[in-house]
């Protein structure tokens, strides 16, 4: 079985972090996006090669919700990867990935951006084979569990042509949006963000597509949310499956914070080990095994720390993402917030209300971030009273 994951866009939502590295490997909960996609894929053939998951377990903890991974975990034996922007960086990620991994991954590179449709067409040859199953599908900013096992008997049982995940959201306009029949998940109407309201289940980003469906679509920049759904729709052969459990598109700021509460609060309910724990930890908090913290801190809820980190005595953090290298020098306090790889946060510095630092990163000692929003490599030596891009 195949999948493509699509890997492209500019991920604009997501600078100034997308300008270090594509939005797919931007760590999230500690790690590449992407990885949270591969994991469920592959669990067949982890089954057969037991060593490999622990390999893997040890390389990358907590794949449980890792797209590749979640792939592998079923039974996919190659990977599609759909890439227009920054190709290089993700191939020399990925080499190193395919082999600790025993995943086949391979590249369809465009030379120009081809939209959410146009790389199922470039990549045709590679998603068919003389076996006729469907392929998936998956969008590389979405965190989630894959119950792709679920989703492939669902697939069989109703006998169209696609099958997508859906799931309810409060603000369905920023998404896809799906009208379907309830008792057999027939879909009637499929809406790209829509400006009027339609219904409050949406596109969740993970499709089953039989090789028909590439019929369907021409070798052009094109959009599988306009052009290839409603028109499956209309011949009633698109349907749709409840996702259970959390879900979130993590390509914009205030979503990727909002993610990681639910990402930490599943991974408490399956996997509760895995999160710190001490009397200066509250809630739910996520610390790499290589990060310090110091004497008197009070961490969380909702907190990541990467690998490397240092964070000094005395330190307050709730509702952020600290990622690889950063150092955060005593007595700052940080929520809300998004610090980029290799930063450095000064001392009695207060950083809140969505900041997001970029990589490398200098905000010196007693300085207030309000929302700021401070490109890579800058240092930042006044305060920033109000929300506003630093450049
Ligand atoms: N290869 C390639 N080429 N990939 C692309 C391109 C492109 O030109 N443009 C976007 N992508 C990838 C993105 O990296 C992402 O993984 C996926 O396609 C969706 O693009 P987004 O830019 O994140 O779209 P969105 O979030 O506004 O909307 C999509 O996702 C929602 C769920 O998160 C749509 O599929 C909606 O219907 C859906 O509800
Ligand atoms: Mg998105």
């Amino acid at each position: 079985m195949k999948a493509l994951i699509l890997v492209g866009g500019f991920g604009t939502r997501l600078r100034p972090l997308t300008l270090s590295v594509p939005k797919p490997l931007v760590d999230f909960a500690n790690k590449p996006m992407i990885l949270h996609q591969v994991w469920f894929l592959t669990a067949p053939l982890r089954r057969k090669f037991p060593n490999l998951s622990i390999v893997c377990e040890l390389m990358f903890f907590s794949f449980e919700l890792y797209q590749i991974e979640a792939l592998k975990a079923i039974g996919v034996t190659e990977v599609v990867l759909a890439i227009n922007y920054q190709p290089e960086v993700m191939l020399n990620f990925l080499k190193e990935f395919e082999t600790k991994i025993g995943i086949k991954i391979t590249c369809s590179q465009e030379t120009e951006p081809l939209g959410t449709a146009g790389p199922l067409a470039l990549a045709r040859d590679k998603l068919i084979d003389e076996t006729g199953e469907p392929f998936f599908v998956l969008n590389s900013d979405v965190i989630s569990e894959y119950p792709l096992k679920e989703m492939i008997q669902f697939h069989k049982s109703h006998g169209g042509e696609a099958s997508i995940m859906v799931t309810k959201v409060d603000e369905p306009s920023k998404y896809g949006v799906v009208v379907m029949e309830e008792s057999t998940g027939q879909v009637e109407r499929f809406v790209e963000k829509p400006k009027l309201f339609v219904g409050n289940k949406i596109n969740a980003g993970i499709y089953l597509l039989d090789p028909s469906v590439l019929d369907r679509i021409e070798l052009r920049p094109t959009s599988i949310e306009k052009e290839v759904f409603p028109k499956i729709a209309l011949e009633k052969k698109l349907y749709a499956m409840v996702l259970p459990g959390f879900w979130m598109d993590i390509g914009q700021p205030k979503d990727y914070i909002i993610g990681l509460r639910l990402y930490l609060d599943s991974l408490r309910k399956r996997t509760s080990s895995k999160l710190a724990s001490g009397t200066h930890i509250v809630g739910n908090v996520l610390v790499d095994e290589t990060a310090t913290i110091g004497e008197g801190c009070l961490i969380g809820p909702d907190v990541a720390i990467g690998p490397g980190c240092i964070v000094e005595s005395g330190v307050r953090l709730s509702r952020c993402t600290v990622m690889r290298g950063v150092r955060i020098k005593k007595h700052a306090c940080i929520s809300s917030s998004i610090i980029g790889w290799h930063s450095t946060v000064g001392q009695w510095a207060r950083v809140e209300n969505m900041t997001i630092l970029g990589e490398d990163v200098h905000v010196c000692d007693e300085i207030y971030s309000n929302g700021g929003v401070v490109l890579p490599h800058k240092e930042i030596k006044s305060s920033i009273l109000k929300p506003e891009i630093v450049m």
